[in-house]
């Protein structure tokens, strides 16, 4: 058990001393520490185990500090942050010496986000220094949005939960990349597509690729429950074995027990659906089920981000 509070002052002791803390985002919790001090960094890397070829995302609150790590700002990228940060945006940027490789995984881009969060942003300006956090889960396992999320997973391994409620958005930052004039989605997250392309017009979407790690943030096989996840269309769902658990968009499966279905969004909103997400995978992970059953969400919005966890989580993808 990790000493979970909400106290500013306790988090920035043990991050100055090089110790991990988890914070509290608008997308999911993440596990925090001085990304410019190699000792706490690695520590990251130990406590998620998670491997050294994919690199973490640093945390600050202005773009003014984002300048003091980053050796050029394209002017798309400049528009963007102009307009969604503080948000679920996160930008590939080339990176200065002054961030580690260990960051970066040797990569010469570095992963930048304004969090918005008030407690965070708070944390972030008292600090000398930007935070390096992944997502505050074991790898390849659902991502943390509530508190209690952390502590079950990683709470024995860390001093100090700071608590912000639970995170808004519900799933992690959009992943943007620069190359040329082309703005390429690494990773499809919280920041509806439609949005970005309503600032800097049309983006290219990056596939998926196995494990390959030229292109990190890309593994196919992530935020996963333990049990295994089973995709498939409302109809043929209610046909699977009796010990099932339902992961469901707007709607129950009539005829099959309701403790074991959980509705995304009744009112099928997407960002309520996405804001749910992770907390029902796992209370359904948490089930006495064999599996989990469940259905893709309509793709627009925040339908793309959602379709994409649950695809990635699933066997049958
Ligand atoms: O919403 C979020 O982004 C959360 C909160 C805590 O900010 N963080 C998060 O971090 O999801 P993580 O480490 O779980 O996912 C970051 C992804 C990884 O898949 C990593 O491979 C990718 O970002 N990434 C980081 N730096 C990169 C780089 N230079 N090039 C390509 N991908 C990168
Ligand atoms: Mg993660």
């Amino acid at each position: 058990m990790a000493a979970t509070g909400s106290d500013l002052n306790v988090a920035k002791e043990f991050l100055i001393k090089g110790e991990l803390v988890a914070i509290p985002t608008e997308t999911v919790y993440g596990l925090a520490g001085n990304a410019l001090n190699e000792k706490s960094v690695l520590s990251i890397f130990e406590v998620k185990n998670r491997p050294a070829f994919d690199p973490l995302i640093i945390h600050t609150d202005s773009v003014d500090k984002v300048a003091i790590y980053v050796l050029d700002f394209p002017e798309k990228a400049k528009k963007l942050a102009q307009k969604f940060w503080p948000g679920p945006l996160t930008l590939l940027l080339p990176k200065k010496s002054i961030v580690p490789d260990l960051v970066t995984s040797g990569l010469d881009t570095v992963a930048v986000r304004i969090p918005k969060h008030p407690l965070l942003l708070e944390l972030l300006r008292q600090l000398p220094f930007p935070l390096a956090a992944p997502s505050a889960n074991p790898f390849g396992y659902i991502s943390p949005t509530k508190a209690a999320h952390v502590d079950q997973q990683l709470g024995g391994k860390i001093p100090y939960i700071l608590d912000g409620g639970e995170c808004e958005v519900g799933i992690e930052s959009t992943i943007l990349g620069f190359e040329n004039d082309e703005v390429i989605v690494y990773r499809l997250g919280g920041l509806d597509i439609n949005e970005i392309e309503s600032v800097i017009g049309p983006v290219v979407l990056m596939p998926h690729s196995s494990s390959d790690p030229k292109a990190p943030g890309m593994l196919k096989s992530h935020y996963a429950p333990r049990k295994p996840l089973h995709l498939d269309h409302r109809e043929a769902l209610a046909g699977g074995p009796d010990n099932a658990g339902y992961l469901l968009f707007n709607r129950y499966i009539e005829g099959i027990d309701k403790t074991y279905q959980r509705i995304l969004s009744p009112e099928g909103d997407l960002k309520e659906a996405a804001h749910n997400l992770f907390a029902y995978l796992r209370e359904l992970d948490s089930m006495p089920v064999g599996e989990i059953r469940a259905e893709l969400v309509p793709m627009q919005g925040l339908g793309l981000a959602i379709n994409d966890r649950l695809q990635r989580a699933s066997v049958t993808a």
